[in-house]
Order: structure tokens, then sequence, then C-alpha cells
């Protein structure tokens, strides 16, 4: 019988802390993930290491939706690491001793909103996703890759800046796994189309019922 991991440790593979389920691991209120996304560390470091200025009193959050693959390296830029840019980018503030007068406010800030990757998203090693983006369900993030625009669902994106490399599937097939959503089924009915899932089996996975 498949049982799978336990969706609710933070090393779900013993004796291997490199291997994190995302969701056990968040120590900030602003990161969220969905159950078994996972990020493997090169050496130990946790994943809200990878999340830079990524500051409460802005008040963007980092959305992760399910089933992620998030590879060594990859670092999400956050809103919190933009200097003001209507006049000097310097940011006397920083330093005190009567520069704090000249703290920007939120509306001097370019805040570009939540980051939010879908689900089912493989992103490669050593990418970085800038503020505000949006990544759909099923893309794939090359390797090295700067991601600065919305990836589209079952889209393969490379490049700095990271450009559409191809799309995944035909448009029908994408449309039917955005429709089937299969990471939303109870984990013992994803269990029983683990073999549909990883070779995109739409006839057999259209069957599915979400609860056993
Ligand atoms: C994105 C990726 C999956 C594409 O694999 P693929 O379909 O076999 O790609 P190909 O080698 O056939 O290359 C297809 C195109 O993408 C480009 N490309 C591939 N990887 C790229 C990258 N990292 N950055 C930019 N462009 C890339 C190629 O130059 C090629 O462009 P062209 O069509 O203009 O010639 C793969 O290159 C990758 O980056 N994998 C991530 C690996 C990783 O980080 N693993 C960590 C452990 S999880």
């Amino acid at each position: 019988m498949i049982t799978g991991p336990n969706p609710n440790v933070k090393y779900p593979i013993p004796g291997n802390s490199n291997l994190q389920f995302i969701k056990n691991t968040i120590t900030k209120p602003n990161i969220i993930a969905g159950e078994y996304s996972y990020y493997e560390a090169s050496n130990g470091e946790a994943f809200d290491d990878q999340v830079l200025y990524h500051y409460e009193v802005i008040g963007t959050k980092l959305i992760i939706g399910k089933f992620c693959s998030i590879a060594p390296e990859v670092r999400f830029m956050m809103d919190g690491g933009t200097h003001r840019m209507n006049g000097s980018t310097y940011p006397f503030n920083l330093f005190g001793n009567g520069w704090e007068a000249f703290t920007p406010t939120l509306e001097d800030l370019p805040i570009k909103g939540d980051t939010v990757v879908g689900n089912d998203v493989w992103i490669g090693r050593h990418a970085t996703i800038m503020p505000g983006v949006k990544i759909g369900d099923g893309a794939i993030i090359a390797a090295e890759s700067v991601v600065v625009k919305d990836v589209d669902p079952y889209t393969i994106v490379g490049g700095n800046p990271a450009k559409e490399i191809r799309k995944r599937f035909a448009p029908e097939v994408i449309q039917a796994l955005l429709d089937i959503r299969w990471w939303d089924a109870d984990i013992q009915v994803i269990h029983s189309y683990i073999g549909a899932i990883v070779s995109g089996d739409i006839e057999t996975l259209s069957k599915m019922k979400y609860a056993p």
C-alpha cells in the first residue's frame, strides 16, 4: 500500500536535512506554502533564508502552491529590497544621526505586490524570482534564470531576463490539466493516480474524483 511521505514533517527523508517540506520550516507569517512543496538546500539553510528583503512592514506575501520543486540556491527577491527611485537611490535614512528624517513612505517605493508560485512548479537551480512575479501552475523555470515577468501555466522560461522557451503541452492538454487540478485531490486519491500524473495522462486523470 502506498503511504507516501508524512506531509507534516520538516525533513521527509530521514537523515537528510537538505530536503525540506517548506510548509513545515517557515518561521515568517508573510510566507505561505502548500503541502509537499519542497526546497532542496545546498548546505542545510532554511527556505526562509532564500527569501530576501521580506519585511513584514511592506505587507506583501510569498505564496507557494502544492507539489512544487525548488532547487538549491533559488532566491526570491521581495519588495523590501527596492530603493526609492524618484530621486537619489541612496538610502540616507538607514544611517540615522538626523538622516532618518528622510525615511521613504510606502508610497515612495515601487511595491510590486505578492509573489505567487502556482502548483506543480519546478524552479531550477540558482534561479532568482523578482518581486511581484506570478508563476502559473505546472511552469518550469530554467536553471540560473532571472524571472522578471509573470509566467503562464505549463510554460518553460529561461535566461536573464527569463523568456519563454516553449509551452510544455498542446493548449487543450494544458487546459485539461488546469481544469483537473490533480494537486487538490485527497492524497489517497493522488496515490492511485501518480502514474497518470507523472505521465500527463489526461484521459485517466479526467476520471479522478477528489475525495476517496
Ligand atoms: C529548462 C530545462 C528543463 C529545459 O530542458 P530541455 O527541454 O531539455 O531544454 P533544451 O536543452 O532542449 O533547450 C531548449 C532551449 O532552452 C534553452 N535553455 C535551456 N536551459 C536554459 C537555461 N538554464 N537558461 C536559458 N535558456 C536555457 C536552450 O538554449 C534552448 O534554446 P534554443 O531552443 O533557442 O536553442 C533545463 O535546461 C533546466 O534548466 N533544468 C533545470 C535543472 C536544475 O536546475 N536542476 C536542479 C535540481 S532540481
